[in-house]
This record gives structure tokens, C-alpha cells and sequence, in this order.
């Protein structure tokens, strides 16, 4: 069956907002320590003891932002413990993650620093569970406080004269989980009194987050968009927060049988891809009762955490949460941004977790200041970079699908945007080993000259890793054929295309 991607270029939708390319990095395994930190007086190259190599390569992938510094640890981080001296900070355990010494020589400081290293916005997940109002007030006070006050006093005694710019703030992390196990109501009325005090001491707002849901549980998001109507009526109040996120993870197995990332038969890649397909519904459920108390969406939605969940590589340590990355990771990466892009008018920022070395990794480092690998999903992030901040472009799909277990599994999926007089349509078929052939049609106006870059690899299970690290990544693809009203090309199985035109 020839699959049909309808592309409107007459349609122009809502802006995809560059922060649905975000990131997360968590004290967790060797994400920071290792992945972007490895001190001053590491032999692997490094500024003021940030990894070069992982600081351009994302900066190649245009990150818009940076989600820190949990995640779990976020409840239970003090950020006093993380400025100063480094010599001087206590050190302590890192109980969520392994149990390992955690030496707080990444804190505050350095995780700004790191920040303004990658141009990215500053996205601090703020200690509800084991924190306190003053503590949090205060932490915004150091980081954005630009008159005499005893916060900013400090960070000026450490060294820093202006305060620093932070975009996103975090009111707690998976608040009906590890940080603090809360029924929804509780979490609400914590939120509204955290929120209340973290404003912003200098020109650039905080944009505050309410911790949301795990997953389907859109009774927690009704009770969070409950405070709207609520606080709206009070003359001097206004709503602590200006987003609400929500939580997904694509497991292929189960919870406690999540499967190998790079051992894997047919039945597991498709149950992958199936969970991976569920982010859509996932989304709608939300954003459906987002719509009813705000139907103006002046409040956004947060997906600031997703991505593939395995078991951790053998031999690693269980806590560390290491994971290798094949095409089918990019699969899944690639499906959820032609879905994030879907939901451009409600969903403002989406986070993957984790950035270096932790879950669907962008980067793997070796521990012993070896060859920086660049993962499938690292490739997927840079291809599709021209759809921030780029409008949308209405797209349909019309393919086939894969049966299994009683189950239709579509396996096409694309989206476009326009920018800068550019147009970009990302493909993708999800078969594990039939080519797709597609056509693209555009309507509405004509887009021409068109490039491709394509992503594919042989095997499913095709990965990159030191001393193979370009197993898998992007080549030039210019099997096309230029129809009078778009493309048409054939797409192998397991494979990410992009294309750019021009819009004429
Ligand atoms: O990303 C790993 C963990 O997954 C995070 O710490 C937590 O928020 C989620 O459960």
C-alpha cells in the first residue's frame, strides 16, 4: 500500500516552540558526574570542569533548554549544599540514585555555568517534598536577585556580581511518587503556596511548572487546573504557576521486566513501537482537560520527561539507570515529535531523560575519558532541529499498518513546518522490514529543491559505541522522484528521513 503525506503549505498552524526539543540532566549515575562534569583537573578536555566534547555536541542540536537537577533527586536536593568552595561543600549520599557519594561539586554555580556554556535555558526543578517555602524563595533570591539582599549578597560573595537569567521553574518533581508521595490535593495546595513565593528578582520571569501526573491520571491534572477558576476569582491572586507537566515513558516490556535495549526479537520491537504510539492518546487525554478550564490555552503543558526505559546494560550499576540506544530508540524519538509537533498549540516544552549516559541518552560517555559517542536519538534531535520555532504545517498520513496480537499498528508517521521560507517534512516508517513507499503532496502552494538526509541502519538493533560510533548516522538521501505536486520516494524499513524545500 502506498502511504500518502498530505502536507497543507496554505494552513499555517501554531508555533512549535523550541523548548519541545528540551533536556534533562539528573544527579543520577553518570549523567552528571562523568557525563558533564568531570572538574578542573580531569585530563579529558574540559572549561571550568565542563566536557568540551558533550557541550558542542549539543550545542550542535540547537538545546533550547536544560532540565535540573532531578528528576527524584530534585526532592531531596538542598542547594545550599551545591555553592560556595567547592573544597568546602558537604558532601553526602545520594540515596535515590545507588547510594553513591554525591561530593556537590556540581551545583548551582556550575550548572548555570553549563547553561550559558550550551546557550540553553535554565530549567532548576525546585524541593517540594523535603523543602521548605523559605528554602526555595531563597535559592530564586541567589540565582535571580539583582538589589542588596541577603541572597544575593551571597552569590556575590561567591563571586558572581549579576544575578544569572533562569527561564523554568520546577514546583516539585513526580509529587505523588518520590517526591513525597501526596494525593493530588495536597500536591495542589503546596504548589499554590511554593508558587506564590518564587518570583523572579530580576527582568525575566520565572515560568513555574506544577508537577504533573504519572502517565494517564488526568484526575491530577483536573485538580491542579481546578486552581484556575478558583484563584482567578480572588482580585489579588493570580495562578502560582503557568504550566502543568505530565510524565511518559515508552517501556517495551513491563515495569519490572523492561527488556534489553539491544537484545531484542520482533514481538519486543513491536510492542515498543506500540508503547511508544501511546504518547498520542496520552497527550489528548491531558490536553482535553486542560481545554475545558482553559480553553484560551493560555497555560501550557509540560512533557518534561519521556523517552525509552530498559533494563541497564550488564555489569553496570542497577541505580545508574545506563542504557544502550539502537535505531528502534530513534524510532521512538522520531514518533513523538511528529506528535509533539500535533500538539503545538498546548504542549510548550517536552524534556527527554536524560541527556548523557542516563535512559534514552543523547550522548554516551566513557568512563575513562574515551571516545564520546553520538546515539540514533542524538541524530533524530539534529535532523529535525529546522522545526524549532517554526510554524506548523497541517500534514495527514494515510499508510499502513503492521498487525499483531489482534492489534493495527500504524507504521508511517510525519509532520512539517515552515521557517524562514524553508519547508520540513520529517518521514518515518516504523516497519521492522518493509519499505514504505510514499508519496508527498503539497497543497496549497509549492515547495521545490528539495534535500534529504535519511536515517537508517540494516538491523533494529543497530547501536553506535566506542570504536563503532557511526553504526548509525544520517547520510544524504536523494532517492526522489519530483512529482507536479511534491515527492515521491521510498523510505527502508526502520528509517528517519527529513527533507527541506523551498517554499515558493
Ligand atoms: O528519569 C529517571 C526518573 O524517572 C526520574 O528521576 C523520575 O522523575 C522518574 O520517575
Amino acid at each position: 500500500m502506498n502511504t500518502i503525506v498530505t502536507v497543507d503549505l496554505d494552513r499555517p498552524g501554531a508555533t512549535i516552540s523550541k523548548h519541545l526539543y528540551g533536556h534533562f540532566a539528573e544527579h543520577l549515575g553518570r549523567c552528571i558526574y562523568d557525563g558533564f562534569w568531570v572538574g578542573e583537573d580531569s585530563p579529558v578536555p574540559n572549561i571550568g570542569g565542563i566536557r568540551l566534547d558533550v557541550v558542542e555536541a549539543l550545542r550542535a542540536l540547537n538545546i533550547p533548554n536544560l532540565r535540573w537537577p532531578g528528576g527524584c533527586f530534585a526532592d531531596r536536593y538542598h542547594w545550599t549544599n551545591g555553592i560556595g568552595p567547592r573544597a568546602e561543600r558537604p558532601g553526602l549520599i545520594n540515596t535515590q540514585w545507588g547510594g553513591v557519594a554525591e561530593d556537590n561539586s556540581f551545583g548551582t554555580p556550575e550548572f548555570m555555568a553549563l547553561c550559558e556554556l550550551l546557550g540553553a535555558d535554565a530549567y532548576i526543578s525546585g524541593n517540594i517534598g523535603s523543602g521548605t517555602v523559605q528554602e526555595m524563595a531563597d535559592w530564586v533570591e541567589y540565582l535571580t536577585g539583582t538589589g542588596k539582599s541577603p541572597m544575593a549578597d551571597l552569590r556575590r560573595s561567591h563571586g558572581r556580581e549579576q544575578p544569572w537569567t533562569v527561564a523554568f521553574w520546577g514546583l516539585g518533581n513526580e509529587t505523588w511518587g518520590c517526591g513525597g508521595n501526596m494525593r493530588a490535593g495536597a500536591y495542589a495546595d503546596l504548589a499554590r503556596q511554593f508558587g506564590t513565593f518564587c518570583q523572579s528578582g530580576n527582568d525575566t520571569p520565572l515560568h513555574r511548572v506544577a508537577a504533573g501526573a504519572d502517565g494517564a491520571d488526568t484526575a491530577w491534572t483536573k485538580t491542579l487546573m481546578e486552581v484556575i477558576p478558583e484563584i482567578g476569582a480572588h482580585p489579588f491572586s493570580t495562578v502560582p504557576w503557568e504550566s502543568v507537566s505530565v510524565h511518559y515513558y515508552t517501556i517495551g516490556g513491563s515495569w519490572h521486566a523492561k527488556g534489553s535495549a539491544t537484545e531484542f526479537d520482533d514481538a519486543s520491537y513491536w510492542s515498543t513501537i506500540v508503547a511508544a504510539q501511546g504518547i498520542e492518546g496520552l497527550l489528548r487525554s491531558h490536553a482535553d482537560v486542560m481545554d475545558v478550564y482553559d480553553p484560551e490555552k493560555k497555560y501550557g503543558m509540560v512533557l518534561d520527561e519521556w523517552g525509552t526505559w530498559w533494563e541497564v546494560e550488564p555489569g553496570t550499576h542497577p541505580g545508574f539507570l545506563f542504557q544502550q540506544n539502537t535505531i528502534r530508540d530513534a524510532m521512538v524519538a522520531a514518533w513523538h515529535f511528529d506528535v509533539f509537533h500535533g500538539f503545538a498549540d498546548r504542549l510548550t516544552m517536552a524534556n527527554i531523560a536524560q541527556t548523557v549516559n542516563v535512559l534514552q541518552a543523547m550522548l554516551l560517555t566513557d568512563p575513562d575519558g574515551g571516545e564520546m559517542v553520538r546515539t540514533p536519538t542524538y541524530h533524530v534531535f539534529e535532523m529535525n532541529k529546522g522545526h524549532q520555532d517554526a510554524t506548523v504545517l497541517p500534514t495527514t498520513v494515510v499508510g499502513p499498518a503492521h498487525t499483531a496480537d489482534g492489534r493495527e499498528i500504524p507504521v508511517a508517521s510525519a509532520s512539517a513546518s515552515t521557517k524562514d521560507g524553508q519547508v520540513l517534512v520529517s518521514l518515518t516508517n516504523v516497519d521492522l522490514d518493509t519499505p514504505l513507499e510514499i508519496t508527498v503532496e503539497f497543497r496549497g502552494g509549492t515547495a521545490t529543491d528539495a534535500t534529504g538526509r535519511l536515517l537508517s541502519a540494516d538491523r533494529p538493533d543497530a547501536h553506535n559505541r566506542p570504536g563503532a560510533a557511526d553504526v548509525v548516522s544520517p547520510i544524504t538521501f536523494d532517492d526522489f522522484e519530483v512529482t507536479p505536486t511534491g515527492l515521491r520516494l521510498t523510505l527502508p524499513p526502520h528509517s528517519f528521513a527529513t527533507l527541506t524545500l523551498r517554499l515558493d
